[in-house]
């Protein structure tokens, strides 16, 4: 029984080890060049003189690139081909790649992109939201709106109504391994091209019609990445790209890294958002109409930002249900990097603004937060604000569970208690759910393919579409193939991803990676455990239906056995095929993203978080003493990966919201392009105590053994984080804080004198 199992991450001890082997750990070939860009050093203006000459006499320089020295489309775009790979004649953001180096060595390619003389003639750029909004400069042209009922009479007319405005910042993914690529020039033009990204198929699509040639003439690998986070599914373009171009000029293989400072600056980040809002509330808190307006800062080309700020809106109603209710989206244009996908993909923003509008109305009203959420949850039969019925919502009895086992009601009086006696420190508690709809709503795109081998001794090779970021997606789908053929998990070889093994993969993203190649695989094992099964009941004499795989045998009737390896053989020598493909698309979705109506989601992933903090008044400085969690992941295929996926994701979630910063000064550079200036969580952030449970419900729908995604919905318990900062800071005066996010120490001591001044 391999499904169902807390086994330990498939390369963890590699991780651990340093064995593991990602992009720039694979052995130089002989030859081998080095890449760098020359990037721009203003945010949006005509390139109107550039002189390339010391580059080009730079030590180790072999060649240099500018747009006018590709061979075919100048594009790394993953949407509407907005994205040159460099800048032609024009730049629209600080870092933008001007012209490509190509020297002997890594640092001899960075050095001389320090030496270009590059005049460029600036023009005002568009940089912050306000400016954006000013400039009407969005991408689709107006904002898009999706409402249900009539919001604005709903507010008139209600008992008590409110109204605010708060900000939330960027996040920089940082993964640890920075994006890389190798491209290494095969036979007759071909291009094999190793790339640490989500999305290999997008590599070999856009590799292709850089270099003008079909994709069957790109192949593209993908062992692992050292986290992606959505940072690499469409930000390693450019890299697999200018190798697969300078390869080609060059007939060397060639390497493109990053430096941090580089991938800080030229890489997108989260989108960060203004939201604005008014409500109309009822005694309870329960919101009758809702207005919200959603502005995402999208950077200077289009990217993913379309679906993720419709994530946004899909997501503005978290697990509550809204009667009546507006949302406007601005996509803004701006002159900074292009915000792209990140954990969630709009989800955190739009369920952090609903989250904080609740927290308004709690206090606006003089009520518990808890109680004002539990008044506007959904229930089954209720529709979302898109129209999906609710279904299997788990919110309110996960919350029942939370919030008795982390003992709420004594720990709210204990903290009020301690905020009554300390001037100085002062503590804050607070509990938010999350609801995260699962599939992607491009609908096309929920699909996986599969293909997997049997030896003739038994042993199996299994590959499939999706990528593996330190998830633990393939372990995961190993033990379906494992359980699908009864054999041990030792049995299964996870393999790399390869464009030439599945064609036509979508992103591992949208964390529906075990959810759609889980389904894949089974597929493709059932298959060949079917024919299999079909030639030893020849053998045996009964029938296929009668034959079992399990522990590492095939039984039949009469106690007969035969070990799978020596059915292996014997189908083998029988001319029986042991290899197959397997095949999976999402059933039940659909989505009209003109009208905003339809069933996006197969189903929704639940979760439930509690967070208690303590800030210093005189500081603001924090820590998060303890969080409790209720995660629900469907029956798990394996419990240990889930929670570090529910750790991690709480954490990194926490750090979008607390310390995590991202400063652009006033000409568009960023500031934070380092660990020195931006800080993530390190392992002393982490809760003090930190309680996560899973919440063990198969899924209604018919996923793979029922278990249910996992990797993007913790993200969001986070914000109880967030929530717990504003609580304490609502502890130093009578108001309601007008705390923004990252609650950086900075924000928390500005807030605490705003809340202070009432
Ligand atoms: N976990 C680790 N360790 N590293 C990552 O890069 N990416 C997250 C999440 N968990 C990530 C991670 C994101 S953004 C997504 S969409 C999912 O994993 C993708 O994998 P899945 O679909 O297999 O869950
Ligand atoms: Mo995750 S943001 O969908 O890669």
């Amino acid at each position: 029984m391999s499904v169902g199992r807390p086994l330990p991450h498939d390369a963890a001890r590699l991780h651990v080890t340093g064995q593991a082997r990602y992009v720039d750990d694979i052995p130089t070939p002989a030859n081998c060049l080095h890449l760098a860009f020359g990037l721009s050093d203003t945010a949006r203006g005509v390139i109107t003189h550039a002189d390339l000459s010391d580059v080009r006499q730079s030590p180790g320089v072999v060649d240099v690139l500018t747009a006018i020295d590709l061979p075919h489309a100048n594009d790394v775009s993953p949407s509407v081909h907005d994205e040159p790979l460099l800048a032609q004649g024009e730049v629209f953001y600080h870092g933008q790649p001007i012209f490509l180096v190509v020297a002997t060595t890594h640092l001899a390619a960075r050095k001389a992109a320090r030496k270009a003389k590059i005049t460029i003639d600036p023009r005002p750029a568009i940089l912050t939201i306000d400016e954006a909004m000013e400039a009407d400069s969005r991408f689709e042209g107006g904002p898009v709106i999706w409402s249900r009922g009539n919001a604005a009479d709903a507010i008139e007319t209600a008992p008590h109504t409110l109204s605010g405005s708060f900000e939330m910042g960027g996040q920089e993914h940082f993964y640890l391994e920075g994006q890389a690529a190798l491209a290494i020039p095969q036979e007759a033009g071909d291009m094999l091209v190793h790339s640490s990204t989500q999305h290999p198929t997008e590599i070999q699509h856009k590799v292709a019609e850089a270099l003008g040639v079909p994709m069957h003439g790109i192949r593209v690998e993908t062992r692992r990445m050292g986290g992606g986070f959505g940072g690499k599914e469409s930000q390693g373009n450019a890299l697999a790209v200018a190798c697969a171009v300078a390869a080609l000029r060059t007939g060397r293989p060639c390497k493109m890294r990053y430096d941090r400072d580089d991938d800080m600056v030229i890489t997108g980040k989260r989108h960060d958002f203004r939201i604005t809002y008014r409500a109309g509330v009822d005694d309870e808190g329960r919101v009758l109409g809702l207005e919200v307006t959603q502005l995402a800062r999208c950077g200077w080309s289009q990217d993913l930002s379309l679906p993720v700020a419709d994530r946004a809106m899909l997501h503005a109603d978290n697990a509550y249900h809204l009667p009546a209710v507006k949302i406007e989206s601005h996509r803004l244009k701006t002159n900074t990097a292009s915000a792209t996908a990140f954990r969630g993909f709009g989800g955190p923003q739009g369920v952090l603004g609903i989250e904080r509008i609740l927290d308004h109305i709690a206090a606006a009203r003089g009520l518990d937060p808890v109680q004002v959420r539990r008044a506007n949850f959904y229930r089954d039969g209720q529709t979302t604000h898109y129209g999906q019925t609710i279904e299997g919502f788990h919110v309110p009895a996960m919350t029942d569970a939370l919030l008795a086992r982390a003992d709420y009601a004594a720990r709210r009086a204990g903290v009020d208690r301690f905020n009554a006696e300390n001037p100085v420190l002062k503590k804050g508690l607070a509990y938010s759910p999350v609801k995260f709809g699962i599939s992607f709503t491009l609908t096309h795109l929920n699909q996986a393919g599969a293909l997997v081998h049997v030896y003739a001794d038994g042993s199996i090779r299994m590959n499939h579409g999706g990528t593996e970021m330190g998830q633990g997606l393939f372990l995961k789908v190993a033990q379906v193939a494992a359980r699908s053929f009864g054999v041990p998990i030792e049995a299964v070889r996870i393999t790399a991803t390869d464009t030439a093994k599945v064609p036509n993969t979508s992103a591992t993203a949208a964390s529906s990676g075990s959810d759609l190649n889980g389904m894949a695989v089974q597929e493709a094992c059932l298959t060949i455990r079917d024919r299999m099964a079909e030639h030893i009941a020849g053998l045996w004499q009964c029938g296929t239906k009668d034959i079992s795989f399990e522990d590492g045998m095939l039984h039949g009737p009469n106690g007969k056995t035969i070990s799978f390896a020596d059915a292996a053989a014997s189908a083998y020598e029988a001319r029986v095929s042991l290899s197959a493909t397997g095949f999976y698309k999402t059933p039940g979705i659909n989505w009209d993203r003109a009208k905003g109506q339809g069933r996006p989601f197969l189903y929704f992933a639940h979760g439930v978080a509690l967070t208690e903090v303590i800030i210093d008044t005189l500081t603001g400085e924090n820590r998060i003493l303890r969080t409790d969690i209720l995660h629900d992941a469907g029956s798990s295929l394996n419990p240990a990966i889930d929670i570090g996926q529910v750790e991690g994701g709480y954490v990194q979630g926490a750090g979008w919201l607390t310390t995590e910063e991202l400063v652009w000064d006033d000409k568009g550079r960023l500031r934070t392009h380092a660990p020195s200036t931006y800080k993530i969580p390190a392992c002393s952030d982490r809760p003090r105590v930190f309680n996560v449970d899973l919440w063990d419900q198969p899924n209604l729908e018919n996923t793979v053994f029922r278990s249910k995604a996992v990797g993007e919905p913790p993200l969001m318990l986070g914000i109880s984080a967030w929530l717990a900062l504003a609580d304490a800071v609502s502890a130093c005066g009578d108001g309601y804080h007008d705390l923004n996010a990252p609650a950086t120490a900075e924000e928390i001591l500005d807030a605490i004198e705003r809340v202070r001044a009432g």
